[in-house]
């Protein structure tokens, strides 16, 4: 099996991987970063999402092979203290309800502001839309990212 360098979070990771294996399955099986979840598996939930090179992508359809050379950012290295301003908005907010897919929310949401830090509503929306919440939180993920970029 072919081995491959990975930076994630700032640090270097070998894995031993088929070159087709999503990110998304090394990040959690082998290198026991569990916060990016599996919600779908084909691209349509966003529960997987994770920062390569600074963009929201869906690690259940990036293979490992393609990570090489990336800097990938999971939920866990998002901020060193847990305490990004968009996970200080979800817990002003109190956004989460079963929180399953709040990992993959916050990565797409503070990815987001980083390219847009004032958005409108409507912005929001249409950034966010691509995540799904199966408690249907979505006023409250608005919010949230509304307050995370005041
Ligand atoms: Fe990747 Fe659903 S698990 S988009």
């Amino acid at each position: 099996m072919p081995t491959f360098t990975l930076k994630i979070n700032n640090k270097i990771h070998s894995v031993e991987a088929d070159m087709d294996t999503p990110l998304l399955w090394v990040l959690r099986d082998q290198i026991d970063l569990v916060g990016t979840k599996f919600g779908c598996g084909i691209g349509q939930c966003g529960a997987c999402t994770v920062h390569v090179d600074g963009n929201a992508m869906r690690s259940c359809l990036l293979q490992v092979s393609q990570a090489v050379g990336m800097n990938i950012t999971t939920i866990e290295g998002l901020s060193e203290d847990g305490k990004h301003p968009v996970q200080e908005a979800w817990k002003e907010i109190d956004v989460p309800q079963c929180g399953y897919c709040q990992a993959g929310q916050i990565m797409t949401a503070s990815a987001f502001l980083n390219r847009n830090p004032n958005p409108s509503n409507s912005e929001i929306r249409n950034a966010m839309h691509g995540n799904i919440c199966r408690c249907a939180a979505y006023n409250s993920i608005e919010k949230a990212v509304k307050v995370a970029a005041d």
